[in-house]
């Protein structure tokens, strides 16, 4: 194990650092620049199936679940296909309405996740065509799926997602230029998000140098790490990451995390504001920027501590973890990195196991 670990301390922080490059296999050989258009051989569909899908439907548990957020999102503005995610774990105690054109995604980074596996196969029992987005190859989800896109990442051993979490991003904003590329998506908005793409690993890589070479991540961990609880709270991508952020916090730190729209806030969490309760604000440089700094005004005059992640400094964070800016749809893969760092430092700050936290499965193949 320790020569696995390389460097790194532990598996979760070789796990962030390798980032760039599961990115960058994400990404290879996958996109054709000539045409803006993306290649991705194992989902086996043609253009008039594409075209024949009405609507996309996501399903995964945990991590991957925000992650598919995020990716019915990208499909949604680049394919213009009305797309939503859901747990897997409800979704197969629900009795679904399986339809024939709409096109479902079972994203799970090990393929052997119990719930989700179930909701494939309801899914196929009633005739659904399921594709995955998984990591692992050849594990079981992957099996029983219809074609898929697989991460490529490499062995994720924490039981903390980070690489993989990234790394479906990534997969889905190449699903969404591909389906959007054979719907109305235009080559130069094609275009634009691929270039995006190809300048994530170098960006992600900034993220971490700036984090090795100044420790801010780490101190504000420092401090988090002291408190009873932290609220997460973002808007649109903004909300999803701060899910993922929250969930990150409380696996690895058992540091209790709340995650709310922030446009939730008044209609019941604002009660709870106040100087012992701490706010991590997913703050991007968006039109919705002006929307969550006004939030943020409420919550400073409850004297709450803010901590943002941005894309500049953010008006009332005590402090703004600053991140390069991407395109607007691939924005959270960068925004996920210091909470990533995050989580974890408060984690080593506080002793805890980090890469077996207590209760917890890397896959969880029981129901
Ligand atoms: C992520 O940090 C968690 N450990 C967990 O939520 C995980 O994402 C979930 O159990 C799904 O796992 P899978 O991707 O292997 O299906």
């Amino acid at each position: 194990e320790d020569s696995e670990r390389g460097e790194h301390e532990h598996f979760l922080a070789k796990e962030i650092a390798e980032q760039p490059r599961a990115i960058s296999q994400a990404l290879r050989g996958r996109i054709e620049e000539r045409f803006a258009t993306v290649h991705l051989g194992g989902l086996n569909m043609d253009v008039r199936e594409a075209r024949a899908y009405r609507r996309v439907t996501v399903l995964g548990c945990g991590s991957a679940w925000f992650a598919g957020e995020l990716g019915a999102q990208m499909i949604e503005d680049l394919a213009r296909m009305p797309a939503r995610a859901e747990s897997a774990s409800e979704f197969r105690y629900r009795n679904p309405v399986v339809e024939p054109d709409t096109l479902y995604v079972a994203v799970s980074q090990s393929g052997e996740t119990a719930d989700t596996l179930a909701a494939v196969q309801e899914l196929q029992r009633k005739g659904g065509r399921v594709i995955g987005v998984v990591n692992v190859v050849g594990s079981t989800i992957a099996r029983q799926v219809d074609g898929g896109i697989y991460l490529h990442a490499g062995p994720e051993r924490s039981v903390a997602s980070t690489k993989s979490f990234t790394s479906t991003l990534v997969a889905f904003a190449l699903l969404a230029v591909h389906l959007g590329r054979m719907r109305d998506l235009s080559p130069a908005d094609g275009r634009r998000v691929l270039d995006a793409l190809a300048a994530l690993p170098s960006q992600v890589q900034d993220v971490l140098d700036t984090e090795r070479e100044t420790g801010t991540v780490a101190a504000v961990a420092a401090e988090l790490a002291t408190r009873e609880s932290v609220l997460y709270i973002g808007r649109r991508h903004g909300w999803a990451v701060a899910r993922e952020g929250a969930q990150k916090l409380k696996e690895v730190s058992y540091v209790h995390a709340e995650a709310y729209a922030a446009a939730e806030l008044k209609h019941g969490p604002l009660a709870l504001v106040g100087p012992e309760l701490p706010t991590v604000a997913v703050v991007p440089d968006d039109d919705l920027f002006d929307k969550n700094a006004s939030t943020l005004a409420e919550i400073r005059a409850r004297r709450g501590p803010i901590v943002a992640v941005g894309h500049r400094d953010v008006p009332n964070a005590g402090r703004t973890l600053v991140v390069p800016r991407s395109e607007p749809e691939l924005d959270p893969v960068l925004l996920s990195v210091p909470l990533q760092l995050l989580a974890y430092h408060a984690a080593v700050a506080l002793g805890r196991d980090v890469d077996r936290p207590r209760n917890l499965a890397k896959s969880v193949t029981v129901e």
